[in-house]
Formats: C-alpha cells, sequence, structure tokens
C-alpha cells in the first residue's frame, strides 16, 4: 500500500500504537502530523523522520480543545497543503485511573470523555474540510474490544466512539470521505503492561481463539487497509484486531 505524498494526520502520534502508525505511513511516503500533548516525545518522533528524509511534522495539540484542533489544520495547511488522511488514535490510556462509573471524580470522569470521545469529534469536524477541498479522505478512529466487554468509563468512552464512527460515516460519505474504526484487544505495548494487570492478560489470553497478545504491526496493517484505496467501499465498520476475542453475528 502506498501513501505517496498523501497528507496523514496521526492524534496521540508521540508514543505507543500512534508512534507506529506515523511511521508506518511516513515508510509509505505519506507525510506525516504527529498530533500530542507531549511536546518532548512528538519532536523527537518527528526529528527522526526528518533526519532519514521522511516529511514530518509535530503539532502541539490538545484534542479535547476545539480551537487548538483547527490552529492545527491550519499549521498542517501553510506546510503540507491539505489533509487527507485522520487517524483518531489519542486517548488517555497509560496510567487512566481504576475506578467504576459510580465513583469515579467527576470532573476526571469529564475530562476523559472529552478526551477519549469528544476529541475524535472536534479533530473530525476540523479536518473534514481540508479533506472536503481535496473530494474526498478516509479516517480511522481507535475503538477497543473494551467497547463489548464494558467495565467503567474506558468502555463508555469506546462504545461512543463506535456510533460516532457509524454516525459520521454517514454525514461524511456524500462528500467522499470515509470512517471507520479499529477495535484492538491488547497490544504488547508499555502502555498494556502498566495499565492491565498481568492476571487480565493471562485470563484474556486464555478465553480468546488467537492466544497471544497482538503485536504492533497487527493494529498498524489493519488501519493502513482501512485508510488506503483498496478499502475505498468500507465505511461506518468497526474492524476488530483481537484474536477473533469479539464475535458478532
Ligand atoms: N495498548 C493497547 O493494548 C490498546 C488496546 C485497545 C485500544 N487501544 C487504544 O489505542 C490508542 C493508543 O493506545 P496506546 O497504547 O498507544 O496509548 P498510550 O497511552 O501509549 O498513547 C496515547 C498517546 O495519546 C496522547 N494523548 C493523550 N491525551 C491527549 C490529548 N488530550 N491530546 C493529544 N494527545 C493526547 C499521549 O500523550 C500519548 O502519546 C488509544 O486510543 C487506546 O485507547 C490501546
Amino acid at each position: 500500500m502506498s501513501f505517496q505524498d498523501k497528507v496523514a494526520v496521526v492524534t496521540g502520534g508521540a508514543a505507543g500504537i500512534g508512534e507506529a502508525y506515523v511511521k508506518a505511513l511516513a515508510d509509505r511516503g505519506a507525510k506525516v502530523v504527529i498530533v500530542d500533548l507531549d511536546q518532548n516525545a512528538g519532536s523527537t518522533v518527528a526529528e527522526s523522520l526528518v533526519k532519514y528524509a521522511r516529511q514530518a511534522l509535530f503539532v502541539k495539540t490538545d484534542i479535547a480543545d476545539e480551537s487548538e484542533c483547527q490552529d492545527m489544520v491550519a499549521k498542517v495547511c501553510d506546510q503540507f497543503g491539505g489533509i487527507d488522511l485522520l487517524i483518531n488514535n489519542a486517548a488517555i490510556f497509560q496510567g487512566k485511573r481504576k475506578e467504576g462509573l459510580l465513583t469515579i471524580d467527576s470532573a476526571y470522569y469529564r475530562r476523559f470523555m472529552e478526551v477519549n470521545m469528544n476529541g475524535m469529534l472536534w479533530m473530525t469536524r476540523a479536518v473534514t474540510p481540508e479533506m472536503r477541498k481535496r473530494g474526498g479522505g478516509a479516517i480511522v478512529n481507535q475503538s477497543s474490544t473494551a467497547a463489548w466487554s464494558g467495565g467503567d468509563f474506558y468502555s463508555v468512552s469506546k462504545a461512543g466512539i463506535n456510533a460516532l464512527t457509524v454516525s459520521l460515516s454517514r454525514e461524511l460519505g456524500a462528500h467522499n470521505i470515509r470512517v471507520n474504526a479499529i477495535a484492538p484487544g491488547p497490544i504488547d505495548s508499555p502502555a498494556t503492561r502498566s495499565t492491565i494487570p498481568a492476571d487480565r492478560i493471562d485470563a484474556l489470553m486464555s478465553q480468546q481463539p488467537l492466544k497471544r497478545l497482538g503485536e504492533m504491526t497487527d493494529v498498524v496493517e489493519a488501519c493502513l487497509f482501512l485508510l488506503s484505496d483498496q478499502a475505498s467501499w468500507i465505511t461506518g465498520q468497526v474492524l476488530c484486531v483481537d484474536g477473533g476475542s469479539v464475535t458478532r453475528l
């Protein structure tokens, strides 16, 4: 799959799965935009790509702030002339509080939902006018199998993302903008190891058909497919990349 000269915005691109998306797109010719709160990590990723003759830009942005999303779009258009692709990946994941819906501090809950669910909408609203100017585009939202397993506010945010994905695909289809989501199971990453207790990971693995953690490459390849022209008639779908743990008939 080639993304030669496509402009791709990846939120949460400074670390973890987002960084893997950024590098995979840059390797396939895209001009990549790393959107993240983490200035140091984001600039380091951009600089390391530029050193290898890739086109990369870091724009510090809080996705929970719609005006910051719009400012980011203006900077990207100044530098790269437009936007073709968006991966809405950023979320509060590593280090998220482990508490139930009935007791979680309400200010924390509001901020969490503003980042993990509404941020994807603010980013989509900021980016899609530029996609329309280019005749279309593709968006992948990062969900999770937690959308089906329930548990806490994280699950609520991911179920919301699935619904956002379907609703936005309907609003944006007429503009040739496709909107899909990926729902990964646990991916072997530092964030997973520090967020999900080891015995919980073992229990999850024992229940799923393919008994291993996901690798970065598993989600990267699925995401690139959904962004690519090979998926040009696919929209409004949530693709589970999870070793078969979630099955729907
Ligand atoms: N790691 C897994 O096993 C797993 C499984 C299913 C889904 N996911 C989802 O994949 C995505 C990435 O997960 P990860 O493991 O790479 O997480 P991570 O915590 O390592 O990375 C998240 C990135 O998002 C950035 N971010 C957080 N809040 C932000 C904000 N307000 N504005 C801009 N950037 C912000 C962080 O700085 C960080 O760089 C998340 O949406 C997560 O929910 C992860």
